[in-house]
């Protein structure tokens, strides 16, 4: 059991780019971890970092009250699940898991209590003896676990264990995995560029970008209060709506810091069509586009009238002039038809001009 620190943890790769710029998270023993962001963004670099298996050029990581940045990846006490766990082929299941443990050297008892145990956790028991080419997807994906967990580590470190599965199999395993981590309760550092992984897995969430940290917390309270407009449209799907809105609508409407442009942001859920326009909140005009029926709810694209058209310029984004709404069911507008949308005041995030601050009205 181990807490992991990253103190102003920085990255440059030979060549000078700069792929961590100073990043700062804490996570606590026994907490699910995960790292989040578009790719590129530096999450497998940073937990590479952590495993050892990049060197790190600036700041500090701590295992356990263990700085840990001049320490061997087999010193460390942690097991990596990556994305390509590629077995051992011609190894039964039980030989793969015990790899690891033979070249510790650890006596063969030890070893088929471990295995057996992890074996039985994961409901690999009657299937030891195959070789993985006779196990499916999710099956081989267990056994991947299995060597990790067989390893008894102080941290668990995934990064994308599930993005070979097909959509199915990755919210069974996306499950299995969060009821495993609660049942070993190991210290877990999940990298993941799926926003939906990321919300469901996380006792903490770590959303960056551009090699830096955007926001940490809490992920219900990371959807409820975005600090940036990219933290804003990255979580959440559809995204947030994002529009800009000139200083005295900010003054009138939200009474936050007047003299200035900002950007209002409301998610596609917190719109109803209506007609009418609620007390300090906000009401538009849209002209339906396209519409997506998925079930449980309809998705509702709309382009706004041209007098509206103050959309931010900030990158990642809705195009502009086009607004989401969310709504429940399967009946909605028609294309072509001009409708009225609307969200209330307690519904409405105010950032600054630039996206990189939330305003708290
Ligand atoms: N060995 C390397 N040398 C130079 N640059 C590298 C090296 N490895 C990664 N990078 C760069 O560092 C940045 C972060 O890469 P990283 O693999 O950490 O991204 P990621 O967030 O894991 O992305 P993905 O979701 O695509 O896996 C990228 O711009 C990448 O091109
Ligand atoms: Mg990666």
């Amino acid at each position: 059991m181990a807490n992991v620190t990253l103190r102003n943890v920085r990255k440059t790769y030979t060549g000078g780019f700069e792929a961590i710029k100073g990043v700062n998270v804490d996570v606590a023993d026994g907490q699910f971890c995960v790292l989040v962001g578009p790719s590129g963004c530096g999450k497998s670099t940073l937990l590479r970092m952590v495993a050892g298996l990049e060197t790190v050029t600036g700041g500090e990581i701590d295992i356990g009250g263990r700085v840990v940045n001049q320490i061997e990846p087999a010193d460390r006490d942690i097991a990596m699940v990556f994305q390509n766990y590629a077995l051992y082929p011609h190894m039964s299941v039980y030989n793969n898991m015990a790899y690891g443990l033979r070249n510790r050297g650890m006596a063969e008892a030890e070893i088929k209590t471990r295995v057996e145990e992890a074996a039985r956790v994961l409901e690999l028991s009657a299937m030891l003896e195959r070789k993985p080419r006779q196990l499916s997807g999710g099956q081989r994906q267990r056994v991947a676990m299995g060597r990790a967990i067989v390893r008894q580590p102080k941290v668990f470190l995934f990064d994308e264990p599930l993005s070979n599965l097909d959509a199915k199999l990755r919210i069974a395993m996306r499950v299995e995995i969060r009821k495993l981590q609660r049942r070993l309760n190991t210290t877990s550092i999940y990298v993941t560029h799926d926003q939906l992984e990321a919300m469901t897995l996380a006792d903490v969430l770590v959303v960056m970008n551009g090699g830096q940290v955007e926001q940490v917390g809490n992920p219900l309270a990371i959807y409820e209060k975005p600090a940036t407009t990219f933290v804003a449209s990255f979580i959440g799907a559809p995204p947030m709506n994002l529009m800009s809105t000139r200083p005295d609508e900010i003054k009138s409407q939200l009474g936050g810091a007047a003299g200035e442009a900002g950007i209002v942001g409301i998610r596609p859920e917190d719109f109803v069509i209506t007609d009418q326009t609620p007390a300090g909140g906000v009401a538009l005009p849209l002209t339906v586009e396209a519409i997506e029926r998925v079930g449980a709810e309809t998705f509702v694209y709309g382009s706004r009238e041209q007098e509206d058209q103050r959309v931010a310029a900030t990158p990642g984004e809705l195009p502009p002039g086009e607004i989401i709404v969310r709504i429940p069911g399967t009946e909605a507008p028609a294309i072509g038809q001009k409708i009225r949308v609307a969200a209330v005041r307690q519904k409405l995030h105010l950032f600054s001009g630039d996206g990189r601050k939330r305003i708290e009205a």
